[in-house]
C-alpha cells in the first residue's frame, strides 16, 4: 500500500518560497524588507518591568485557559470596543498563545467529522491566512476557496457557493480586517454571512487581529454584528491577538471569544494538547488589554504610512488604498517577475500576491486572485516606508504592467 503523509499536499510556506526565489540574488544597495506582517514599532513600555516582576511565577504551571484576570480585562476591552454585554470569563473565553494556534486547534475541536466518507468542508477565502489550509487538512475537511477580487471589494462572495457545498459546510473562515488586502466587512455583509451559516448550520471564524489598525471608521467585528442582529452566538468565534494590536507578536498572547458549547469544546481539547500561557505573559497581557493609550499611538503611525502609500500611489491605475490592517496589495502585472526585480535592482523585498493564494491553475477558467499582485507591508519606520514606496513606484514607472 502506498503510504502518503498527512500534510504532503501542503505547498512551501510563502516566506521559504519566497527565499527560495531572491536567496541566491545579491541585491543592489541598502535592503528593506516589506515581505513580513512582523509589527516594528516599539514594545510598550510596561512590557519588560511586568514580565521582570513575575518571573518568580515561572514555577507554576499556568491556568490551562487563561487566568481569571486575564479573561476578565479580555471580556471588558470586548464590551467597550464593540458595545456589547461583557463576555462571560468563565465560559465564553479563552486565552490562546496568539490567534493561529487557536485558528488551527479551534478548527480541530470544532470541525465536523467525515459522515459516510462524505467530507466537510472549510471555506476560505482566496487570498487567504496560511494557517486555515493546514487547519482544514488537519481537520481532514475539504478546503473550498472563495476569491476575494477588486470587483467585490476583496471581500469574498460566500453567497455564490452552490447550496451543496454549503450544506457540507462545517467552518467559515472570515478576516477582516483581511490580510492582504485590508477590506472592512460592515454589517451588511456580517448580516448575510451570519444569516448563511445559521441556514446551513456552520460556524463563522472570525480572524480580527487586524481589527485596531484601521484609518476611518473602528471595524465592526463579529461579535457585535452576531449581537446586534440577535444571532445564535454559537455560530460566531472571535479571534485576536496583542500580536498586531500593542506590537507583541514575540509575545505569543490572544484569545478566542464565542458560545459557551464552542468554547468549551475548544477547552477541551486544550485540556490535551495545549500550551497554556506563561503567568508572565498572562500578567503583561493584562496590562496591554487594558490600555489604549499605545494603541492609539501605534494607529497613528499607521495612518501615517497609508497617507504616504497615498501620496505615492494615487496616480496608479487599480491602486487600492486600504481602510485597515497593515498591507498594501498592489496590482502590478506579474507579482513574481516584480518581486524578483525589485529585490535585484533595489533591494526592496515584498511579497508576490500569488504565494498566498490557492492555485489550482488546472481549473477550468482559473484566474489566480494573487497573480497580478504584491503584499507589501508597512510595518517598517514612517523614513524607511517612503524610500521603500518611493523604489516601487519608480519600477512600476520604468516597467510598466504589460512589460513586467
Ligand atoms: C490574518 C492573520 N491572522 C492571524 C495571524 C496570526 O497572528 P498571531 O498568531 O500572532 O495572533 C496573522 C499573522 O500575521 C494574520 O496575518
Amino acid at each position: 500500500m502506498i503510504q502518503q503523509e498527512r500534510f504532503c499536499s501542503l505547498p512551501d510556506y510563502p516566506f521559504s518560497r519566497l527565499r527560495n526565489l531572491l536567496d541566491k540574488v545579491k541585491p543592489l544597495g541598502e535592503t528593506l524588507d516589506f515581505s513580513i506582517g512582523e509589527p516594528k514599532h516599539s514594545v510598550p513600555s510596561f512590557v519588560a518591568g511586568e514580565i521582570v516582576k513575575h518571573t518568580n511565577q515561572l514555577n507554576n504551571y499556568p491556568a490551562n485557559f487563561g487566568s481569571k484576570k486575564l479573561l476578565e480585562a479580555i471580556s471588558l476591552w470586548l464590551a467597550s470596543r464593540y458595545s456589547i454585554n461583557p463576555p462571560s470569563p468563565d465560559t465564553d473565553l479563552m486565552a490562546l498563545n496568539g490567534s493561529r494556534e487557536g485558528i488551527f486547534n479551534a478548527t480541530l475541536a470544532l470541525c465536523n467529522k467525515n459522515i459516510d466518507a462524505v467530507k466537510p468542508v472549510i471555506l476560505i477565502p482566496n487570498p487567504f491566512y496560511q494557517c486555515y489550509l493546514a487547519a482544514a487538512l488537519a481537520a481532514d475537511a475539504e478546503p473550498v476557496f472563495v476569491p476575494a477580487m477588486p470587483s467585490n471589494s476583496f471581500l469574498p462572495d460566500f453567497s455564490k457557493i452552490s447550496k451543496k457545498t454549503l450544506n457540507r459546510t462545517s467552518i467559515l473562515m472570515m478576516c477582516s480586517p483581511s490580510n492582504p488586502q485590508g477590506a472592512v466587512a460592515d454589517l451588511n455583509y456580517w448580516k448575510s454571512l451570519l444569516n448563511l451559516a445559521e441556514l446551513y448550520g456552520f460556524k463563522i471564524f472570525s480572524d480580527e487581529v487586524y481589527s485596531e489598525i484601521y484609518r476611518g471608521i473602528k471595524p465592526i467585528g463579529i461579535l457585535q454584528a452576531s449581537a446586534k442582529l440577535f444571532h445564535d452566538p454559537e455560530k460566531s468565534l472571535s479571534f485576536n491577538s496583542l500580536s498586531k494590536r500593542s506590537n507583541l507578536p514575540g509575545l505569543r498572547s490572544g484569545f478566542v471569544c464565542g458560545g459557551q458549547r464552542s468554547i468549551k469544546s475548544i477547552k477541551k481539547l486544550r485540556s490535551y494538547g495545549g500550551a497554556p500561557l506563561p503567568i508572565p505573559v498572562q500578567e503583561v497581557s493584562i496590562l496591554a488589554w487594558s490600555d489604549e493609550k499605545h494603541v492609539e499611538k501605534n494607529r497613528k503611525l499607521y495612518r501615517k504610512k497609508y497617507e504616504l502609500a497615498d501620496s505615492v500611489f494615487k496616480h496608479f491605475e487599480g491602486y487600492n488604498s486600504p481602510n485597515a490592517g497593515f498591507f498594501l496589495w498592489l496590482r502590478v502585472g506579474n507579482g513574481e517577475k516584480l518581486t524578483y526585480s525589485l529585490w535585484k535592482n533595489h533591494g526592496v523585498r515584498c511579497l508576490p500576491g500569488a504565494y498566498l493564494t490557492n492555485q489550482k491553475k488546472n481549473t477550468k477558467n482559473f484566474n489566480d486572485p494573487g497573480f497580478d499582485f504584491i503584499r507589501i507591508a508597512l510595518v517598517n519606520s514612517v523614513e524607511k516606508t517612503m524610500v521603500g514606496l518611493k523604489k516601487v513606484a519608480e519600477s512600476l514607472q520604468a516597467h510598466p504592467e504589460k512589460e513586467i
